[in-house]
């Protein structure tokens, strides 16, 4: 059957692909540890009591007609306060777009800042971008990273490809790694944005830049979240933020984003989002505002959910340091935010008991998955070749008694490999 060429080339993420074989061997009975999804199991991680609650009261009030376009001003001010009581940014009510998920809110700034063939320069590992640029027929500009960078990209990484780029797409606390950018580094790239556009001549398109925020309220400990206004006034005029209730409270089937920014950009994502009906549903609006503006209700929600997540992310930190001490070539990085661990399993050439030889990630993945019972997700599947031999694991559907289980069967898998 012949269809357009953009339906030709659209592929469906291998993360979502995986995610269904899983539950189809869960649903068949067989155990798997699943470490690989983005989202929570809801009887592990509900979304919070009061937002529940909120939802179920504007649909008995019979808040059931369109939301209209902006969204409705009860978010957009909690939106507001909430940036303002946590990290002293102030936005007024048009910079401000709602939508269903983070997810439109990314597609419709790309929309509204690239055009066919423009250069989007992002960092990997990273989540989705290769995706958006494809929909977008935007020319892809991957930037290698370093495990002791966090897996960040350096200004000096940047600045040689920046020049001519249309957007440079960053994420912190980042999804696969796990990892947020400290001050430094958040400021020295929002630095080289305000050069760069202060060289372009005037009149040429800026140098847009994203920040998706989406796991900024999810950090443990010393590791604190900047927001790169309060870090970096002047990057005001190029940046759009993307953010919502899917990760930071649990919500991901809640489908309720929020994108802030510059009015002007604000005004154009919301077009595309209005033709595309991507708007919030209207209970769970009202529901959300109200929410954000219940400083306790999110502060003791965000508690609990925060020392959980650690918990368990310290757990398989701890477990994994303990493999390395026994001799194994295995490392990770400390949990610092989000609902991910990096993970270091240098496998390569080793021999599982069935005879398969570990070449590569994905023989080492589908082994874990297949062998071993435990699904994994390799940083290649987020455009890091060259940082094969790490892999995301996520805690979002992770029992705190599961942390040491799974760690004994990945023990002893490792300790059958020839
Ligand atoms: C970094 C990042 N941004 C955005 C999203 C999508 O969020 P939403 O469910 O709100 O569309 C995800 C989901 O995995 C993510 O990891």
């Amino acid at each position: 059957m012949k269809l357009s060429a953009a339906a030709e080339a659209i592929t469906t993420s291998p993360i979502l692909v995986i995610a269904a074989e899983i539950n189809r061997r869960i649903a068949e009975g067989q155990r798997v540890y699943n470490l690989t999804v983005g989202d929570f199991d809801a009887s592990i991680f509900p979304i919070p009591e009061a937002l529940t609650e909120g939802i179920i009261d504007a649909y008995r009030a019979q808040q059931t007609n369109y939301p209209g376009a902006f969204g409705l001003d009860i978010l957009r001010k909690g939106v507001a306060h909430l940036l303002q009581r946590t990290c002293g940014v102030e936005h007024a009510l048009d910079e401000i777009q709602i939508a269903s998920g983070s997810r439109p809110l990314i597609y419709s700034f790309y929309q509204s800042v690239v055009d066919p063939g423009d250069r989007v320069v992002y960092p990997v590992p990273s989540w989705n971008n290769e995706y958006y640029c494809q929909l977008l027929g935007a020319h892809p500009v991957p930037v290698d990273t370093r495990p002791e960078d966090n897996f960040f990209p350096t200004a000096d990484a940047l600045r040689p490809v920046i020049e001519d780029a249309s957007l440079l797409a960053l994420c912190s606390p980042q999804n696969p790694t796990g990892t947020l950018m400290d001050r430094d580094q958040l400021l020295d790239i929002c630095t080289l944005v305000v050069e760069e556009n202060r060289r372009r001549p005037a009149g040429a398109k800026p140098l847009y830049v994203m920040f998706d925020q989406v796991y900024w309220l999810l950090t443990f400990g010393a590791h604190a979240f900047h927001h790169p206004l309060a870090v970096c006034p002047e990057i005001r005029p190029y940046a759009v933020f993307i953010d919502g209730v899917s990760k930071s409270f649990a919500g991901t089937g809640v489908r309720v984003g929020w994108g802030t920014g510059p009015a002007e950009i604000i005004g154009k994502m919301r077009a595309f989002i209005a033709h595309v009906g991507a708007w919030a549903p209207k209970p769970e609006q009202i529901a959300c505002g109200g929410f954000l503006a219940n400083d306790a209700a999110v502060d003791s929600f965000l508690d609990r959910f925060r020392s959980e997540l650690q918990a368990r992310l310290q757990g398989f930190y701890d477990g994994i340091m303990a493999l390395r001490a026994e001799g194994f070539d295995v490392d990770a990085i400390a949990p610092q935010a989000a609902i991910y661990l990096s993970v270091r399993l240098g496998l390569k050439g080793r021999v599982t008991p069935s005879g398969r030889r570990l070449e590569d990630d994905e023989s080492v993945r589908a082994w874990l998955l297949d062998e071993v019972g435990i699904g994994v997700l390799p940083f290649s599947w987020f455009g890091a070749d060259r940082h094969a031999d790490w892999y995301r694991i996520s805690v979002g559907t992770c029992r705190r008694e599961q942390v040491q289980e799974i760690l004994a069967v990945l023990g002893n898998a490792l300790r059958t490999l020839a």
